[in-house]
């Protein structure tokens, strides 16, 4: 099959969080699974990969019309293994400092962006000549692409076999705007209609993809449930899911075990696996409680946070219980995002400084190092589409306390019993709960059987991308099939 990603963030090349992660390992998996072509396409931000990829220019150019303006899209392109990656560019939407927002907040014209992004992604494709069977689209940034394929480009003969499937990674972020953006993406005022581009008076770019995409999925088993059954995660498009229940699938996110692996890690202080974790963790714990200046303690349980600093992650609630819970633990977080989160963990830094460590920043050397570092990893999320957090912390054997919910709930494991069980879950993202779970791992970690028993468990866990990755193709042979079938010739 002929499939084109695009996306708006992929690892290695551009990463705010999980969706880097996930768009980065499926194009590789898809091109490594059969005899695939993959194409990625992504905005051309500022500082690509660090600067560690040498990027050619796709000589010529092709013009996008956004907000009745003709914006001009150029390309240059990367062999990436069997992937080919092409980045869009045009330096007033994407040659900023961050790919979404600033401190302060969003960038006022992310609808222009993501409009000029989606359709960019068609006309480039139709570019460089690659007439895709499957367009595999992720959140709302590109979520008009689908849109388009099912209104401007419908009798577009470049597309006529050419199937959308597109994945919800996180339903809290829709890309909501003022109902002018419909008319700045040249829709018509015909599908300004609450049973597609319509949402509560204003246009819905999530709404859009999951009206007409051909497939939905979501990241994993539990959250494609939630989603279309509470409020409180779908979000208010609970009821579109519904009504496309049948096109709904919950498939699990992977994670790259090329790039998360402590036996061969290279930021870590010793590599270490199943069989010879203890001294390896002992001797990353060491290396990070030095380096972070806090006691250097093998007796203290040391709690790791990596995470975005957001509402969804429950932190706020963590940083609630921290004072109580200092004399019996440490903690290094470091997080990006909401000023307020971080204003709140540099103050108990600087309060207990021998027992709290908090970096503000995108780290990803220290992500690593906490990791392996760490006995237990925190995740008190109030919603969690899948979460790579708690499967990395599992490899690294540092047990996640994490919420039963979406994709927590489908990869952590806890029966009461140590023998069946590879770390904490909580009920609810409460102080409550989250207190009792940790006040939990504090005794069972001084018993080092039961202990390293749950840390053999998520150390031995699968976690990889191989069955998660063929159960995506088999639903882009599906469709693609019904798409062609459905063709009157
Ligand atoms: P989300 O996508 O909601 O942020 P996930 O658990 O799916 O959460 O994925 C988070 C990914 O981003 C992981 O690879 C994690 O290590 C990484 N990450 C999150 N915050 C940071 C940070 N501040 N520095 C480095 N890596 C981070
Ligand atoms: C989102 C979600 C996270 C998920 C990631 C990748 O950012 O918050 O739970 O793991 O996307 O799908």
């Amino acid at each position: 099959m002929k499939i084109l990603i695009a996306a708006s963030e992929a690892f290695p090349f551009c990463k705010t969080g999980g969706l880097g992660d996930v768009v980065g390992a499926l194009s590789q998996m898809f091109s490594r699974l059969g005899d695939h072509e993959v194409v990625l396409f992504l905005p051309k931000y500022r500082n690509i990969g660090g600067g560690a990829f040498s990027l050619s220019a796709v000589g010529g150019n092709f013009l996008i019309p956004v907000a009745g303006k003709i914006e001009t899209a150029s390309m240059s392109r990367v062999q990436w293994g069997k992937v080919s990656v092409y980045f869009i560019e045009n330096a007033k939407y994407f040659d900023r400092p961050g790919m979404y927002r600033t401190q302060y907040g969003d960038y006022k014209d992310n609808d222009e962006r993501f409009i000029f992004f989606s359709r960019a992604v068609l006309e480039g494709a139709k570019f460089i000549g690659f007439k895709p069977d499957i367009i595999h689209c992720h959140d709302w940034q590109t979520a008009l692409v689908p849109a388009y394929l099912k209104t401007l480009y419908r009798l577009d003969s470049f597309f006529v076999k050419t199937a959308s499937v597109f994945t919800i990674n996180n339903i809290a972020y829709q890309g909501m705007f003022a109902k002018k953006a419909l008319i700045k993406a040249g829709f018509d005022w015909s599908d300004f209609m609450p049973d597609k581009l319509e949402f509560y008076g204003g246009m819905n770019f999530m709404k859009a993809g999951i009206v007409f995409s051909d497939i939905i999925t979501a990241v994993s088993p539990t959250y494609s449930k939630e989603i279309q059954s509470y409020g409180e995660f779908g979000k208010g498009l609970e009821g579109v899911l519904k009504h496309r229940s049948k096109k709904l699938f919950g498939i699990l996110n992977g994670i790259d075990e090329e790039i998360w692996d402590p036996a061969s890690d290279t930021f870590i202080k010793r590599g270490y696996d199943v069989k010879t974790f203890a001294k390896g963790k002992a001797s990353c714990k060491r290396a990070l409680q030095t380096e972070c200046l806090i006691e250097e303690n093998k007796q203290l349980l040391l709690a790791g946070v990596v995470s975005r600093l957001d509402n969804q992650k429950g932190l706020d609630i963590l940083c609630k219980i921290i004072p109580e819970l200092v004399d019996k633990m440490q903690f290094i977080i470091l997080g990006a995002g909401d000023e307020k989160i971080a204003n709140a963990l540099n103050k108990l830094a600087k309060t207990y400084p021998k027992r709290v460590f908090f970096k503000s920043g995108f780290d990803e050397a220290l992500a690593h190092k906490i990791y392996a570092a760490s006995d237990i990893f925190i995740m008190p999320s109030r919603f969690e589409p899948c979460g790579l957090s708690q499967m990395i912390a599992m490899l690294y054997g540092s047990l996640p306390i994490a919420t039963k919910t979406g994709g927590l709930k489908d990869t952590v494991f806890y029966t009461g019993e140590p023998k069946s069980s590879n770390g904490f879950l909580i009920d609810a993202a409460n102080e409550k709960s989250l207190r009792s779970a940790l006040g939990k791992a504090v005794s069972l970690f001084k018993r080092k059987l039961l202990w390293n028993t749950m840390i053999k468990n998520a150390m031995n866990g699968d976690y990889s991308w191989d069955a998660s990755a063929g159960k995506y193709l088999e639903i882009f042979k599906s469709v693609h099939k019904d798409r062609f079938k459905s063709l009157k010739f």
